[in-house]
């Protein structure tokens, strides 16, 4: 018996790379898995592959039950649709993990509102748009599993990342309220900022043989777990994967406050920010991020 017996999953992304993975480890503990991908190019232009076809495939041979979807989570009615896939094929949705990604890297200035927009809309809009559909039947059955893909650049930030940098962070804060929307309903939401040798990775390593431990496969068993019920406890929880290790990132909080009472005038504010306030300065980036040590 694996841990996610009869239950019926929506993986989105999930033809290719982390979300393939994905789809083949929650398919091989017992899962229904409907493995949506529109097979688009990395920066979102259509392309004539089926990826979600050969992971079904993939999983049907490996003697699990999958079928495909190939409709686009950025719009709010094909997403309906998704999730709607479930219900038809398999009679209820349990667990959904939003995992489907483009990336189109420029730094700010560089950056037109189509790129801005084109990211924002698979990403954010993306996993509001397959949740916004799969709630109301979680909370009727009074069950669900959300996990949603963010990532270092939005937690963090990254060079080059505006627009994937501001959607990972909104997908972040959706986690949240999501968290205190939906608990009472047993549903949980957590966000899992994955890594892995992908073709949205492979340039940080400039041809060079990926290592081991960047095997995109290693994400899986910790999105498994928290789609399990055993993850019941882990609620708007925001977790990651270095190597071989899972993390739990910090939620952000408040961590020196300074003070004057009825407030502070500008010029107060000069004088005293460095004593205070200035002490507790944060590092930005994610330059320690195992991947970026490899470039060049
Ligand atoms: N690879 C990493 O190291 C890394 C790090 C942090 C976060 N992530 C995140 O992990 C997720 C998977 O990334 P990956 O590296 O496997 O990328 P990938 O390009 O290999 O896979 C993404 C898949 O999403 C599909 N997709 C894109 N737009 C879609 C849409 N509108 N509807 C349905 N499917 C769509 C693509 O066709 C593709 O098969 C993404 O959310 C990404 O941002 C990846």
């Amino acid at each position: 018996m694996g841990i996610l017996e009869d239950r019926v999953a929506v993986v989105t992304g999930a033809g290719r790379g982390i979300g393939r993975d994905i789809a083949l480890c929650l398919a091989s503990e017992g899962a229904k898995v409907v493995v949506n991908d529109v097979g688009v190019s990395l920066g979102g232009e259509g392309t004539a592959e089926d990826p979600a076809a050969q992971v079904c495939a993939e999983i049907a041979a490996a003697g699990g039950q999958a079928v495909p979807n190939h409709d686009s989570v950025s719009d709010f009615e094909a997403a309906g649709r998704i999730i709607g896939t479930a219900v038809d094929t398999y009679g209820r949705i349990d667990i959904v993990v939003n995992n489907a990604g483009i990336v189109r890297d420029r730094t700010l200035v560089k950056m037109d509102e189509a790129d801005y927009d084109a990211v924002i809309a698979v990403h954010q809009k993306g996993t509001f748009n397959t949740v916004r559909h799969a709630a109301p039947l979680m909370k009727e059955a009074g069950y669900g599993r959300i996990v949603n893909i963010t990532s270092s650049a939005g937690l963090r930030g990254n060079f080059g990342q505006s627009n994937y940098g501001a959607a990972k962070a909104a997908i972040m804060g959706m986690t949240f309220v999501w968290a205190l929307e939906l608990g009472k309903y047993g549903i949980t939401s957590n966000a899992v900022a994955p890594a892995g040798f992908t073709r949205m990775t492979e340039g940080l390593y400039a041809g060079a043989e990926p290592p081991a431990d960047q095997d995109p496969a290693l994400n899986a068993p910790l999105i498994a777990f928290l789609a399990s019920e055993g993850a019941s406890y882990v609620n708007g929880q925001v977790l990651g994967r270095t190597g071989y290790a899972y993390t739990l990132f910090q939620t952000p909080r408040p961590i020196a406050t300074m003070y004057k009472d009825g407030g502070w005038t500008p010029e107060e504010v000069s004088e005293h920010f460095h004593e205070v306030l200035g002490l507790h300065l944060q590092p930005v980036g994610m330059g320690d991020h195992p991947l970026l040590g490899k470039k060049g």
